[in-house]
């Protein structure tokens, strides 16, 4: 993520001791909290929405026919996920699009899709939390479309479209665990955003409490959380279609130092985020496309990382061998295999089955990971090896060429198919 300048509170001197004064725990939670939220203001642009559900609907046209879509952590009048939905909701053929924004956001009011906070004096009304709901959008103006100009005339026509959303006992008003928020999530059939980076886990385990089908941005870190990793390896999340090593760029709020451009069209302050990507449960097609290999011995022959050797590097505490890039899976090979997490862009659960992750000791243990050991960690130090590892860790390590402790790696073995299923399949 880029830097954002962080917000500092200034010790300030006490009147009668002329000391310095500490910041208090409550003032340094309050500035975790607006850092935490600083963070969390990142705008998608429409067209990295665009290109993402169309893929979703070259696969399935009718991917959100008929369905209720929710925004839940959007201002309606800022956010290009609800101008998306709405310029589309016709061709999507969309039952309901709801959407709420979140009574805490810092730049609430500075965005510029309508201009419905707009005090006419250049400067913009901070709104309170609402939802927008919209089951129709129709040619308002009569210029023979139905596009976002006519859902801007809609909303303006119709004031019942929006609604306040109140704070509850637990959560400030649009909060997506609010008590009404949680309300519009059951009615929903499709949650579609990109919520704050910061309370990605508990964004993702309400998904999955209340069995939603999602489509939403997070950071590719993510990927192997112990919360996380568990939905990937039984199929119940995977990577969207928007290849995840290419990042994407965000708007980001006027006030930021740190920001790569600003944008030639909207002289808005954008930042690249190289560890963004797509989380979904919706099927696509990029997922089923199989990964070509070759053989373990064309690798060995080929292959820019095997050059010279004899044989793949097998792990010292697990019966499994390393493969430092998924370019470099050999076809042939029915045993467990070591990946970059990146492998996780090109999986086809057809083709794969995942086993673990490197990162989750727990889950290491269960399939027999063993322990680095003494031995290991005295030969890996002696040789220079830094980094506080213990013995009794359950991390990858390679041998050979020297003892190397292997991070973030995922586990997988082919999926071959059985006698039976291709018994079936003649
Ligand atoms: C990464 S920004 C993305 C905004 C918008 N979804 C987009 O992609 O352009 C996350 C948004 O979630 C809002 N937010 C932060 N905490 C929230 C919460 N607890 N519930 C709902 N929204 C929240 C922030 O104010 C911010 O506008």
């Amino acid at each position: 993520m880029p830097k954002a300048k962080p917000a500092t509170v200034k010790s300030k001197k006490t009147p009668r001791t002329g000391l310095r004064q500490m910041p208090t725990k409550s003032q340094n939670r309050g500035l975790a909290a607006a850092k935490a939220a600083k963070k969390d203001e990142f705008y998608t642009q429409y067209n990295d929405i665009q290109k993402e559900i169309e893929a979703y609907l070259e696969y399935d046209p009718d991917a959100f026919r008929g369905k209720v879509v929710y925004c839940n952590c959007d201002d309606p009048f800022e956010s290009n996920f609800f101008k998306y939905f709405a310029a589309n909701f016709n061709k999507l053929g969309l039952k309901k699009l709801v959407t709420t924004s979140y009574d805490g956001s810092p730049i609430a009011g500075q965005g510029t899709l309508f201009p419905e906070y707009n005090q006419g004096n250049g400067k913009r009304v901070k709104p309170k939390a609402l939802a927008v709901i919209l089951d129709h959008v129709k040619d308002e103006d009569g210029d023979g479309a139905a596009n976002v100009t006519d859902v801007e005339i809609f909303l303006k026509r119709n004031k019942a479209a929006r609604t306040a959303l109140k704070a509850d006992n637990r959560y400030p008003g649009g909060d997506f665990r609010s008590a009404e928020c949680v309300a519009l999530l059951n009615q929903a059939d499709i949650v579609v955003t990109n919520p704050p980076f910061s309370l990605f886990k508990d964004y993702v385990a309400q998904l999955v409490k209340h069995k939603k089908k999602f489509l939403i941005i997070g950071n590719t870190n993510a990927i192997t959380y112990l919360e996380i990793f568990p939905l990937i390896k039984d199929n119940k999340m995977w990577l969207g279609c928007t290849n995840f090593n290419v990042g994407m760029f965000f708007e980001v709020p006027d006030d930021w130092d740190q920001f790569h451009h600003i944008d030639s069209d909207t002289g808005k302050k954008m930042a690249r985020v190289s560890t963004s990507c797509w989380y979904t449960n919706l099927d696509h097609g990029r997922r089923h496309e199989p990964l070509n290999l070759m053989s373990a011995a064309d690798n060995l022959k080929f292959s820019k990382n095997l050059k010279g050797k004899s044989k793949y590097d097998r792990y010292k505490n697990f019966d499994a061998i390393e493969v430092s890039t998924y370019k470099e899976i050999p076809s042939d090979f029915d045993g467990i295999m070591g990946v970059p997490v990146t492998f996780l862009d090109k999986y086809n659960p057809d083709q794969f089955e995942i086993v673990g992750n490197s990162d989750d000791g727990e889950m290491m243990r269960q399939i027999g990971v063993g322990t680095l050991g003494r031995e290991f960690i005295s030969s890996y130090r002696a040789r220079g090896g830094t980094g506080h590892y213990s013995p009794g860790m359950r991390m990858l390590g390679l041998l050979e060429p020297q003892p190397r402790v292997i991070f973030k790696r995922i586990l997988i073995r082919h999926r071959r198919p059985t006698q039976s299923t291709r018994k079936k399949q003649k």
